[in-house]
């Protein structure tokens, strides 16, 4: 078959696309580890010159960072004066981290599974799993800052309101657990706008339950917090009125087991939250800018992080409403709702 140059030409269009924002990855964080975008944002307009002095860097990579930057469209460059800035949105994007659209949270985790690819590989050639402890360390710190704006957008405002009285329950005082709950960007969100509830974070991860811990005393919620080593299937506790799973389901081997669990742990009124990444029901329905990142991820943490434990079911993080009412009937959950939804997430309610 003759190669169509006009197709050739788009593919190399979208190839390039891709290799700018491949390469600009590891400058984002480089400029969000060294304060550039703030220093940038604040002082408005700057040369390169005055923005190395502002944040005590070398001006002559601070030339070559603003004009990658600018190409990349995320600051500003006026060739008249020859400054750079940022506009209200792109401060906004690159500066707060509690926006929804922080965009150098993500690309940690991005940058982890670069630094763990030939591990990753290798569990593809051989079958064996990869834990999800066994990668660099810039996937934890980034699982939190590219996850924690959407909990802050979503979690209190809409996903607790959309289960069946649970946010009363909170409101009189309840006990929660988190479980799989990373460095506990949600048990902290929870904790702080339901004082009196009581909230239990759960992790295999040891390493992230230290941070957890760390994180509860910075933002100021050690009293109704505990952070706690401990996996889906054997955490502690008969009573919670409220068991949560974060976008972590999926990573484990035996989501079924994990459901048996929590409905030994809950009281029999009790709630069973899972979110899990925004999918539909098909494969040609998950091919869009969104699903090239869930399927990418999944196959470069998730899949391998499930097949590293025992069963190994290996939902990936595209599972499909149905492939999950599956896992949450197996558990022994009767009613099972999908609440809510939103472009990155489906929030599932299940009760005994
Ligand atoms: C994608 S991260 C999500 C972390 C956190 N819930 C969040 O939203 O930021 C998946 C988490 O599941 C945890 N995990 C995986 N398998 C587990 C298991 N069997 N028991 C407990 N935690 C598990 C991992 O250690 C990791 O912290």
């Amino acid at each position: 078959m003759p190669v169509d140059p006009d197709k050739l030409n788009a593919l190399a269009g979208k190839f390039l696309n891709d290799m700018g924002a491949a390469i600009t990855g590891p400058s984002i964080l480089i400029g969000e580890q060294l304060g550039l975008y703030k220093a940038l944002a604040a002082s408005g307009p700057a040369t390169s010159e005055e923005l190395a002095k502002k944040t005590g860097t070398l001006e002559r990579y601070l030339r070559e960072w603003l004009a990658g930057q600018a190409a990349a469209g995320y600051v500003e460059y006026d060739p008249g004066s020859g400054r750079y800035s940022m506009t209200p949105e792109q401060a906004y994007a690159m500066t707060n981290e509690d926006s929804p659209l922080y965009i150098p949270g993500a690309f940690y985790s991005v940058a982890s599974v670069y630094k763990d690819q030939r591990k990753i590989a290798e569990a593809i050639k051989t079958g064996k799993g990869m834990g999800w402890h066994e990668h660099h360390v810039d996937l934890f710190m980034g699982t939190k800052k590219f996850f924690r704006p959407g909990y802050l957008a979503n979690l209190v405002s809409s996903w607790l309101p959309s289960l069946d009285g649970v946010v009363e329950k909170l409101r009189k005082g309840a006990r929660v657990a988190d479980v799989g709950c990373g460095l506990g960007a949600s048990t902290i969100i929870m904790a702080k706008a339901f004082p009196k509830s009581q909230f239990v974070g759960f992790d295999y991860h040891t390493e992230s339950i230290e941070w957890a811990r760390n994180d509860a005393v910075t933002e100021g919620v050690v009293g109704n917090t505990d952070f706690e080593v401990s996996t889906a299937k054997a955490y502690p506790g008969k009573d919670y009125d409220l068991v949560t799973f974060f976008d972590c389901l999926h990573d484990m081997g035996d989501p079924v087991g994990a459901g048996r669990h929590v409905l030994e742990s809950l009281k029999p009124d009790g709630t069973w939250m899972v979110v899990e990444p925004f999918a539909k029901e098909m494969v040609a329905e998950n091919l869009t800018p969104v699903g090239r990142v869930f399927y990418n991820a999944s196959l470069l943490i998730c899949v391998p992080a499930s097949l590293s434990q025992e069963v190994g079911r290996g939902l990936g993080a595209q599972a499909s409403d149905s492939s999950l009412e599956e896992v949450f009937r197996s558990g022994g959950f009767t009613r099972v709702r999908k609440a809510v939804e939103t472009p990155f997430n489906r929030v599932f309610e299940m009760r005994p």
